[in-house]
């Protein structure tokens, strides 16, 4: 059976800004494969996958986890990526056709209503894709549809901005420019599920059972120079990027300088190197389901 009749559309915007940043995402995949690395091995690891699995990854872009995952799984596992964007979904089939990765397929989808029949998958994964669903609850129920009984999902959001510089360096000296309206709590936001035991909550209200979360503390590494990291992040930032073009031309070289400065503290030999606090929520679909 597949999902729901009544499908929530994420807002317009959102996706457009999804839309557009997609051929910047494939641009810069290969160093952010490296930067979300310790996230992806927190959700293999959290969602039990192993050798052979059959593995859904929910709000792919152009790909990831989902093709780390197709190499672990091997030749006789699987792994589904879906994206809202076909513009990602594009861009990750190129890529596994490129790794020649046949274990991997990507469909077009949104994630409250997945396109696979019920107790298809082995694990359910998510990285930083959650916080974008107009109805988290109705996405992460619909994960637990597509699982099969007793087996897992993971989800990767951010913890609190303050506590990631790869995300507040900029936006800290983009604030002093440009007024930032307040984000309503359940806006689609990076920092919705900040919050400890938010996400936790949604995944009980799906039916999540055996829930945990954990806070992930790691290095965000970039093998990039400061002025690189800055065009890198405008790219994967719409909304970086949007806030930016609304300067006039006589304000940005100065708001550049700034940011650049602000980036100088976790610029080192090897290039870029942030801490960074993901929370990892995960749990299973009960054996009963
Ligand atoms: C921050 S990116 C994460 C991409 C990838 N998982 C990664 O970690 O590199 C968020 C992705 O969520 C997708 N997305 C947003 N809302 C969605 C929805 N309702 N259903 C499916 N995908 C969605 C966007 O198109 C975008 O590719």
């Amino acid at each position: 059976m597949r999902g729901y009749n009544s499908v929530m559309r994420p807002d317009e915007e959102v996706m457009k800004r999804w839309r557009d940043s997609a051929p910047l995402w494939d641009k810069h995949r290969n160093v952010i494969r490296g930067m979300f690395a310790p996230v992806t091995q927190a959700l293999i690891e959290d969602a039990g996958i192993g050798s052979e699995d059959s593995v859904l990854d929910v709000a792919t872009g152009p790909g990831e986890p989902a093709l780390t995952v197709a190499a672990l799984v091997g030749a006789n596992g699987k792994v589904f990526g879906v994206d809202a964007i076909a513009g990602m979904v594009a861009a990750a089939r190129a890529e596994a056709q490129r790794l020649q990765l046949k274990n991997a397929k990507f469909e077009e989808a949104f994630a409250d209503d997945l396109p696979f029949a019920d107790d298809t998958f082995d694990a359910a994964i998510s990285r930083f894709g959650v916080m974008f669903f107009p109805s988290p609850v109705d996405g992460v129920r619909e994960m637990l549809r597509v699982l099969k009984p007793g087996r897992k999902l993971a989800l990767a959001v951010w913890h609190f901005a303050e506590r990631n510089p790869f995300h507040s360096a900029l936006s800290r000296v983009m604030d002093r420019y440009v007024d930032a309206p307040p984000v309503e709590p359940e806006a689609p936001d990076a920092f919705r599920f900040a919050p400890r035991g938010k996400l936790m909550e949604v995944s009980a209200g799906a039916g999540v059972v055996a829930r945990s979360e954990r806070v992930l503390q790691f290095r965000i590494e970039a093998p990039v120079s400061v002025e690189d990291f800055w065009n890198l992040r405008r790219e994967m930032s719409e909304k970086l990027n949007e806030k930016f073009a609304t300067l006039s031309e006589e304000r940005r070289p100065k708001a550049k300088r700034e940011m650049l400065a602000s980036l100088e503290e976790y610029s080192g030999s090897k290039g870029m190197s942030f801490p960074a606090e993901v929370l990892i929520v995960s749990g299973a679909k009960s054996n009963t389901a």
